[in-house]
């Protein structure tokens, strides 16, 4: 880098082609997931959904999806994309919903919508509850801390489902919202949606079924001929759903999808100010300036890829999870937890240390997240990991081969999520330091 000037800009500007190399010398260390040897936080099908994604994203990353009048073309793409969301969960006529950056502003908007759907249709003020499972992701805890509803945590069984049966007893005359996902993250498996939904329906209120991770996939896993639990809005008193376009849907980061069962309840999402000097404002989401190229590149995945091109790469992620899972179980002392539904789920060691494990699997290169409550080691399979399936079941055999007999240890920081904070640190400081330090 040439010599920074005031602020740390460089005090000239850097040739293209040296800036071009400084990112690459930058990236050096960065997770290999092309390699397949990442199993989160990056879904890669393969090189030729990426050139589409990557030409679409170039192509209209200038633009911005807050004005559909100076955008027509966004206007398009957004609502093409919504149309094919809408079938894929099978959404009744006369539903709506918007794209988002993501999964959790999804889930921000789905708290958003039910808070103030309460305030007008059972004119409910003050304070809110909601029912989310243990195991839902913190994007609802971050949407209650932001938006001032209180979560009320739903306990989970020993299938790592969420307790219908508990969730009854947690409702109060405050509830506005139940939460179920298809599937929550850590165990891949999806909640009874089917009695959560009921349970809100008896009571007036809404549903909302975070698929974000599940929403791309469920659908293609059901043609292929799996069994999947009942998840979809087919399920009645299901509200609202949420699926990301950058996970299982393979475009690029900053998609997601919501759709309510009615217009009129996705009104409850939006923002708008008349009274603005700068000009009547209207922001259909969480983000003001809305990034066009995610919009296009998820526009150009679904169409480049059909249903054909997702039914394959379901087939392929979906027969290498199976494997994957079947080699798991047939290393001693590993087992998978829970019965997944899909294509990610968690596997431990019974009576070693499972993170030691995950050490070693580090030292061989794979990069797996840590799970708590308890220990387990984390995979989201997609198609791309098909081709490694086996040298990672050759590595993860001498992995527990190693760990077995080594002492439960202190597991420190991971990959992407954290493990667990240090013996005699506090949790929330110790997290809040990692955020500090990673800035
Ligand atoms: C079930 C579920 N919900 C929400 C999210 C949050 O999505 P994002 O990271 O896109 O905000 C995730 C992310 O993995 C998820 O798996």
């Amino acid at each position: 880098m040439s010599e920074a000037g005031p602020g740390g800009l460089p005090r000239k500007g850097v040739p293209y082609a040296d800036v071009i190399a400084e990112m690459e010398a930058a990236s050096a260390q960065d997770a290999d997931w092309r390699a397949a040897r990442t199993w989160s936080l990056v879904y890669h099908a393969d090189r030729a959904v990426e050139a589409i994604v990557q030409a679409a994203y170039s192509r209209f990353m200038a633009t911005n999806g807050l004005s559909p009048v100076a955008f027509p073309s966004l206007k398009r793409f957004e609502s093409e994309v919504m149309a094919g969301v809408r079938t894929l969960l099978r959404a009744p006529d006369g539903a709506a919903g918007s794209m988002t950056s993501g999964g959790t502003e999804s889930l921000l908007l789905a708290v958003k919508a039910a808070r103030d759907w309460a305030a007008v249709h059972r004119r409910l003020h003050g304070e809110y509850e909601f029912l989310v499972p243990e195991t839902a992701h913190p994007a609802l805890y971050k949407a209650a801390h932001y938006l001032g509803v209180r979560p009320v945590p739903v306990p989970v069984g020993p299938d790592f489902r969420a307790d219908a049966d508990a969730a009854r007893k947690l409702v109060t005359p405050r509830t506005i919202l139940v939460v179920g996902s298809a599937p929550a993250f850590p165990h891949g498996v999806v909640d009874p949606i089917g009695p959560l939904a009921a349970l809100a329906a008896e009571h007036g209120i809404l549903c909302h079924v975070d698929a974000s991770v599940g929403g791309m996939m469920l659908p293609f896993l059901e043609r292929l001929g799996h069994t999947i639990p009942p998840w979809d809005f087919r399920v009645p008193g299901v509200t609202s759903i949420s699926t990301d376009l950058h996970k299982y849907g393979y475009a690029a980061k900053g998609a997601s999808a919501i759709v309510y069962g009615s217009r009129a309840l996705r009104r409850f999402q939006f923002f708008v100010q008349p009274g603005w000097p700068g000009g009547m404002y209207a922001s259909p989401t969480l983000a003001g300036t809305r990034p066009g190229g995610a919009i296009a590149a998820a526009w150009a995945a679904m169409r480049f890829l059909g249903e054909d091109g997702y039914l394959q790469l379901a087939r392929t992620a979906s027969e290498a999870a199976s494997r994957l899972m079947a080699g798991i179980r047939s290393i001693p002392g590993l087992f998978v937890l829970g019965e997944p539904d899909m294509t990610l789920f968690a596997f431990a060691a019974r009576d070693f240390d499972t993170y030691a494990v995950g050490d070693s699997m580090r030292r061989r290169g794979w990069r797996l997240d840590r799970q708590q409550l308890p220990p387990s080691l984390h995979l989201v399979v997609t198609a791309n990991h098909a081709q490694v399936v086996d040298a990672f079941l050759e590595d993860l055999g001498q992995s527990a081969a190693e760990a077995r007999g080594q002492a439960p240890g202190v597991a420190g920081a991971a990959y992407g999520m954290l493990g667990e904070a240090p013996a005699g640190t506090d949790a929330e400081d110790f997290l809040l330091d990692f955020l500090d330090q990673a800035l």
